[in-house]
């Protein structure tokens, strides 16, 4: 079967992988309620088309925190994207350069974020995830600045790792299976790090590093204000793909209360159960400057590697050009919330 959507590749994906590894990157905490509703929620939203505009050229290029990309489509980061592809995460940052958009490597990939730089040619964010001694963090973030990432992602949504049933029931565990390099001595400590951080990171971030500050995770007004005086220049909203706080909002239904408290203050981006070019547009019209897809790489990591990533990633900007066509919308500009049906 030669791969139509991202569905395909989702079924391939899974023919292919070893059950308990499909199981981890598949799998979300709990009763899996948010994963589903992460889906349901983009097919509830609406759409009201204009007709009789001119679609004849689409254009989707935007900047996000100022650095060019073809489309407002980044990657999400994933952890260990070797156990996917041999070529792990540089099969995926090569097809993310072919594509000219954004990674954002995760430090939980299998790969040094220096041997991750130096396989790209578009631009990289670095999610971070403190580790037990700031002290190394603080280099890791400063080598990251070095190797040229532009921005770094604090993911907040993870004081301990959510209960992932089907990697206990698989007994699975992601480093007895990978190396994760951008941990130091593979301590298992430095994994638990991230556990105790709070505002004060935050700052503490902010006061090491130059580069401009995302926080991923967010999921309330309350805290994207909190994230706005603490300087942040930008939020990812965001419930982790389903994978920490099962009964969670949707953050597609989240975005709202976010781009409302913000008020243009800082950019908003949104990831979780983006499948479809028709996601994205809601994801836009509802006021994201750019979402982040997350699981679907994976599939396209597994299925063929830098091509599979790619065609995902083509899938989408193709469906993205359709579903503006169609909705009378031929540039960014022209997606506002009157494309919906609230
Ligand atoms: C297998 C897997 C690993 C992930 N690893 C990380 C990670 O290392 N850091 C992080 O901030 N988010 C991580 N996430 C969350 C993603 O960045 C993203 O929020 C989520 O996958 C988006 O939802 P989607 O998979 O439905 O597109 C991971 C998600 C999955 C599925």
């Amino acid at each position: 079967m030669r791969p139509v959507n991202l569905f395909d590749y989702e079924k391939l994906a899974q023919e292919r992988l070893e059950p308990a590894i499909w199981d981890f990157y598949h799998g979300g905490s709990d009763d899996e309620v948010t994963l589903r509703e992460c889906r349901r929620a983009f097919e509830r939203i609406r759409l009201r088309p204009r007709v009789l505009v001119d679609v004849s050229t689409i254009e989707m290029r935007t900047t996000v925190l100022g650095t060019p990309v073809s489309m407002p489509i980044l990657i999400a980061p994933t952890a260990a994207h070797g156990l996917a592809h041999a070529h792990g995460e540089v099969a995926t940052v090569r097809a993310a350069g072919q594509s000219e958009t954004l990674m954002i490597v995760s430090t939980t990939a299998a790969l040094g974020i220096a041997e991750v730089a130096a396989a790209a040619s578009g631009p990289l964010w670095f999610q971070l995830y403190t580790h037990h001694s700031l002290e190394i963090t603080g280099k890791l973030v400063r080598q990251a600045e070095e190797l040229g990432y532009r921005a770094i992602a604090l993911t907040v949504d993870i004081p301990r790792l959510g209960n992932r049933e089907r990697d206990l029931y698989n007994k699975f565990v992601l480093e007895e299976r990978t190396p994760l390099p951008n941990y130091p001595s593979q301590d298992i400590t430095a994994l638990e790090r991230h556990m105790i951080d709070t505002w004060e990171t935050v700052d503490w971030l902010r006061a090491t590093t130059k580069l401009p500050i995302l926080l991923k995770g967010i999921l309330t007004a309350e805290d994207a204000l909190l994230a706005i005086e603490h300087k942040v220049a930008g939020i990812i909203v965001s419930n982790h793909g389903g994978r920490q706080l099962d009964g969670a909002i949707p953050s597609i239904e989240a975005l709202p209360e976010v781009v409302e408290a913000v008020k243009g203050r800082c950019e908003v981006y949104v990831d979780g159960g983006i499948r479809r070019g028709t996601d994205i547009l809601k994801a836009l019209a509802l006021g994201a400057r750019a979402v982040l897809i997350g699981r679907p790489i994976i599939w396209g990591l597994a299925v063929d590697g830098q091509q599979g990533v790619l065609r995902v990633l083509e899938i989408l900007r193709n469906e993205l050009e359709m579903a503006m066509a169609l909705a009378g919308r031929p540039n960014l500009a022209s997606i506002d919330p009157s494309l919906l049906k609230l």
